[in-house]
């Protein structure tokens, strides 16, 4: 039985494999570096460093962070076969904590076309390879791969076979995005109730993004009792992408009192992390993206102006702050109230005697309707000009 307290989610970042995985260009060793510490920093609880039997570079990225970083359990991913499980095991021999996870294929479209084995053929080989593992640690993850596609019956098999070959972890992908909430957390409590040695492991879930469900799919299911979520930053991954990290840990901060869990992320950590991770894999992040977007904490319309310069709850659900963003934003357009270009201009320097609102404020709308965004320079040429007459 694994005693941690019910409510804490576990955090599985999957930013340097996953995520690594859907980058043009393969990151430089440094990179890997610099990314592993600023995750590190972030406060996930496992970080998977990689696949060390795809190269011999990525064997020694994983030993070298293994050996260099502190704090979250290291990982490194093995396909169900005794040599990439041993080449994780040598590539994290170097680790404080270490942890090797490994998988095969469930679902019955990968047995037939891609393994051309069966569900009992493959179970097999996943046995094998997790008594390997516990060779070089007690700490073995393994996943069905395709679990979201795979028949309940045929996943309960395999899970419980894996769980007593010593797994103690198990993870469910729907590794094609493919499931939807209320079906993949039907998936989590079906293995609940019907896997007899469920409770000797940890469930996981690692969702991919194709229909856009990746964190509402993760959400479903940690609600239906898995307790691990494996995500990246910025969301980046095969294809759509995976589970994004900063998401889940702003949902479960946010609505805590709701949801009554808790996860160990540093919050403000996010902002930068998110920013060196779309700089370093040369991944822009969405305008609007949850979280992290350039306009996540941006105001446009006057109202929302307004609102939130008398109170910032109006139109924000969490503070910039609480992610390490310094403030929020107003964008000065024609949709501005004349509130906010007398709150601008007085953060500016300027008392309400140096000029007169009402003719700035019409300026301000013309200038505005020409160009689009005002800045504070345009301001102060109004101001100027204004001086002037
Ligand atoms: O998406 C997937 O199925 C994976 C597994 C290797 C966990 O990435
Ligand atoms: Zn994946």
């Amino acid at each position: 039985m694994i005693a941690v307290p019910d409510n804490k989610i576990w955090m599985f970042d999957t930013t340097l494999r996953d995520g690594e995985q859907a980058l043009r260009a393969s990151l430089t060793k440094k990179q890997k570096l610099q990314l592993a510490q600023a995750i590190s920093y972030l406060g996930v609880d496992i970080m998977e460093l990689g696949f060390p039997a795809s190269s011999p570079g990525d064997f020694d990225a994983v030993a070298e962070i293994a050996r260099t970083v502190k704090g979250p359990i290291m990982c490194a991913l093995a396909r169900a076969v005794p040599a990439d499980v041993r080449a994780c095991g040598e590539a994290l021999s170097g680790a404080e904590k270490s942890r090797i996870h490994t998988f095969i294929a469930s679902s019955p479209l990968h047995l037939q076309y891609k393994l051309r084995k069966t569900l009992e053929q493959a179970t097999e080989q996943a046995v094998n390879c997790i008594e390997l593992a516990r060779q070089y640690t007690d700490d073995v993850e393994f996943s069905c791969e395709d679990a979201g596609r795979t028949p309940i019956e045929d996943l309960c098999y395999m899970v419980e076979h894996a769980i007593a070959a010593g797994a103690t972890t198990i993870n469910i992908p729907d590794t094609v995005g493919y499931t939807v909430p209320d079906e993949f957390a039907g998936i989590i409590s079906a293995l609940k109730q019907r896997v007899p040695n469920i409770e000797q492991a940890r469930l996981s879930v690692h969702c991919h993004n194709d229909l856009g469900l990746a964190v509402a799919n993760s959400m479903a299911a940690v609600a239906a009792g898995a307790r691990q979520v494996e995500a990246t930053v910025n969301g980046i991954g095969e294809r759509a992408g995976n589970c994004s990290l900063e998401e889940i840990a702003m949902i479960i901060k946010t609505r805590e009192e709701h949801l009554g869990w808790h996860t160990a992320i540093q919050h403000k950590e996010i902002f930068r992390t998110s920013r060196l991770v779309s700089q370093v894999c040369n991944m822009p992040v969405q305008q609007n993206k949850a979280i992290v977007g350039a306009n996540a904490f941006a105001h446009s319309s006057g109202i929302h102006q307004d609102g939130v310069l008398k109170a910032q709850n109006t139109y924000e659900i969490m503070t910039p702050e609480s992610i390490g963003v310094r403030a929020n934003e107003l964008n000065l357009t024609s949709r501005s109230g004349k509130h906010v270009i007398k709150h601008r201009l007085a953060e500016m320097g300027y008392r309400e005697g140096d000029y007169h609102l009402q003719e700035v404020y019409t300026d301000f709308l013309a200038l505005a309707d020409q160009k689009g965004q005002v800045f504070d320079y345009d301001l102060e040429a109004l101001v100027f000009a204004q001086s002037l007459q």
